[in-house]
């Protein structure tokens, strides 16, 4: 009885801590995972209007309303994961894990229509400065998992 009571106490914490996010299940999407699927298109090197009215809409950034703004990265993987790597400054939210570094990048700004087919997009592509905020993955290595700025 004792058992059975601790189980469905520890059941019951578990669920808890599951609901407040604190917990992130192994299965579905890492944060890591989100920030590739949201700001990574290694594909190509720039983006014009078009990419982004059709960018924005494959990778369901135009589901629920149309996005404001949001950031395609055009670089490899390794060039992405490597600005972890450089000295950690303070992010937007005051935490220290964030990252900058120079890399080739299309910026899609909202300018009208509707969701979820119809957002317009107006690109600029360019080389700027990206802030990135980066954690330990389960392997241990520092993966991008924000973009800041
Ligand atoms: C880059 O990393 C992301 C996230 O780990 C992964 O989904 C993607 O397949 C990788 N791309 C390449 C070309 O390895
Ligand atoms: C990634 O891109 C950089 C810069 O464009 C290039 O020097 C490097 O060889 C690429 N690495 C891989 C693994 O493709
Ligand atoms: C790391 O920082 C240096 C200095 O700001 C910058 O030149 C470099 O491009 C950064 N590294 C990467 C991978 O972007």
């Amino acid at each position: 009885m004792a058992l059975q009571k601790t189980l469905s106490l520890l059941l019951l914490l578990l669920l808890t801590l599951l609901g407040l996010g604190l917990v992130q299940p192994s299965y579905g999407k890492s944060m890591s995972d989100q920030f590739y699927w949201q700001h990574v298109d290694s594909s190509v090197t720039r983006g014009d209007d078009s990419y982004c009215n059709d960018r924005m809409q494959k990778q369901g950034m135009t589901t629920d309303s149309c996005k404001q703004l949001n950031t395609f990265i055009h670089e490899n993987n390794s060039t992405i994961n490597s600005i972890c790597n450089n000295r950690s400054i303070p992010c937007k939210n005051g935490r220290k894990n964030c990252h900058k570094g120079s890399l080739r990048v299309t910026d899609c700004l909202y300018t009208g229509g509707f969701h979820p087919n119809n957002c317009k997009y107006s690109a600029t592509a360019s080389t700027r400065d990206v802030t990135i905020a980066c954690e330990r993955n389960p392997q241990n290595v520092l993966v991008p998992v924000h973009l800041d700025g």
